[in-house]
């Protein structure tokens, strides 16, 4: 019989499609030495009983208590990660001021290595604890920060894809907070990539260098072409702001006579790999080149709330076949909690659905389809996210890597309203995702390795 490095047994819960969940019932997950979900295995399989008989009372076999339930781990598709220290904060200006005022000041300060270990430590930590297993970090220009940014996740076993932001343009950026010019930029970011390819060689659940066009308003063309070269030459992530809000959608439209999309796209910047934060503002045809390109919207309905001036039509997006995912946007967004931007992209769907000026008639104040279900939010967290970044992550299935959270809905001090011992599992699958708190995550693990637990 094949040797398996961790079994654990329980009732797990995944995404089948984007718009349906897929419910384990008490089935055996079976853990290869790489972490990967080699087999699941079903009550009523001859297999189950053999596997119970000898993982059993092994250190290696785990299960799950009564009231307690695998998830996927969450995919964050959009951090920033030196913004933490802001987090809650800073949420009363739009955004152009809201960069100048606040957190141009804060990023720059990440040249200093102690603060930045201080605050990519913490954020690293709460991340996790929230059941986060993958982030697509943004960090700052600094390469050196960057890089420890990488190596903090590498050591805490999240799987981290990092960018050094680039933002080259003097006109576009502080004198305090910019790259020192186009080339500079190109060539840090090229010695980032290589450093953190090499970094990854290390890990067991794997880091990875991301392009980092801030967006489109801090770079010049040159970075933005060479930025796109380097992609294709290290065949690597790519993330940018896209056509987020009326000030940054019409600053590229005057520049470029484009949309974002159409402009990045010039650069080789969309690709299968290119993940945008945001898109609210994207067009028709800006959303058959997503679909084309295989370009994924990073989704912060969170953040959106604060800066983006509208509700981005997930539903519609989606039904185009483009690829969509998650993202806290931490620090537009306030919450490290993905549970937080589930909730809220229900809740703004629900608002565009339905429109929000109470003075006009009903049949005019939103858009109709617009509205989308907690598991299609749940979807977005999880098994999109890992589309999105072309991984085998987001899903319990054999063949995907064992990243993983256990909810417990019988803490004392965060109990979920569950007072039927029979309770249909749908619906306590709605009740985590609506209630669950950080406390009722017990365990985290990545890649077959516990990262967290309380
Ligand atoms: N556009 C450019 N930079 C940022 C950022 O840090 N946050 C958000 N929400 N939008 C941006
Ligand atoms: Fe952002």
């Amino acid at each position: 019989m094949t040797e398996y490095m961790q079994i654990f047994l329980g009732t797990s819960f995944s995404s089948k499609s984007p718009k349906e969940i897929q419910i384990l019932e008490n089935h055996l997950y079976c853990i290869n030495t790489d972490g990967m979900i080699e087999k699941i295995v079903s009550p009523e399989e001859p297999d189950y009983q053999t596997l119970l008989a000898t993982y059993q009372g092994q250190d290696n076999f785990h299960r799950l208590a009564e009231g307690q339930y695998f998830l996927p781990g969450f995919i964050d598709l959009h951090v920033h990660a030196p913004q933490w220290a802001q987090s809650g904060t800073a949420l009363d200006i739009p955004l152009y001021d809201w960069l100048n005022t606040y957190t141009f000041p804060l990023e720059s300060k990440f040249s200093d290595l102690d603060f930045a270990k201080k605050v990519y430590d913490d954020v690293v930590d709460t991340l996790l604890a929230n059941g986060t297993t993958t982030a697509l970090y943004f960090a700052t220009v600094h390469k050196e920060a960057s890089l420890l940014l990488a190596q903090i996740c590498a050591d805490k076993g999240q799987r981290g894809l990092v960018g050094k932001v680039v933002m080259d343009d003097p006109q576009g950026n502080p004198e305090y907070y910019r790259d020192t010019d186009t080339d500079t930029a190109l060539k840090d970011t090229e010695e980032f990539i290589l450093a953190v390819k090499e970094l990854a060689k290390s890990t067991k659940q794997g880091v990875y260098p991301v392009v980092t066009p801030r967006f489109i308003p801090s770079c010049t063309n040159e970075a933005l072409q060479g930025l796109g070269d380097l992609s294709a030459k290290y065949d690597t992530h790519i993330q940018s702001h896209c056509s987020e809000s009326d000030w940054a959608h019409g600053y590229v439209q005057e520049r470029f006579q484009k949309n974002d999309a159409f402009a990045l796209h010039d650069f080789g910047l969309l690709r299968d790999k290119s993940v945008m934060a945001h898109c609210n503002f994207l067009e028709e045809d800006d959303v058959e080149l997503f679909a084309e390109t295989g370009t994924a919207i990073a989704h912060c309905p969170i953040s959106n709330a604060y800066f983006a001036n509208s509700v981005i039509p997930i539903a519609h997006f989606h039904s185009k076949g483009v690829e969509i995912g998650l993202g806290s946007d931490i620090s537009g967004g306030f919450s490290p909690s993905l549970f937080d931007n589930i909730r809220q992209a229900v809740m703004s769907s629900r608002m565009l659905e339905d429109g929000v000026n109470p003075s006009l008639p009903a049949q005019e104040r939103g858009l109709l389809g617009s509205r989308i279900k907690i598991d299609e939010a749940f979807y977005l967290a999880t098994a999109g996210g890992g589309k999105s970044l072309s991984l085998p992550i987001g899903r319990i299935l054999e063949g995907y890597t064992w990243d993983v959270q256990i909810i417990d809905t019988q803490i004392p001090s965060a109990r979920l309203p569950i007072f039927d011992g029979n309770e249909d599992l749908h619906d306590i699958f709605q009740k985590m995702m609506y209630l669950a708190r950080p406390e009722n995550i017990r365990e985290v693990w990545v890649q077959g390795e516990k990262v967290h637990s309380r």
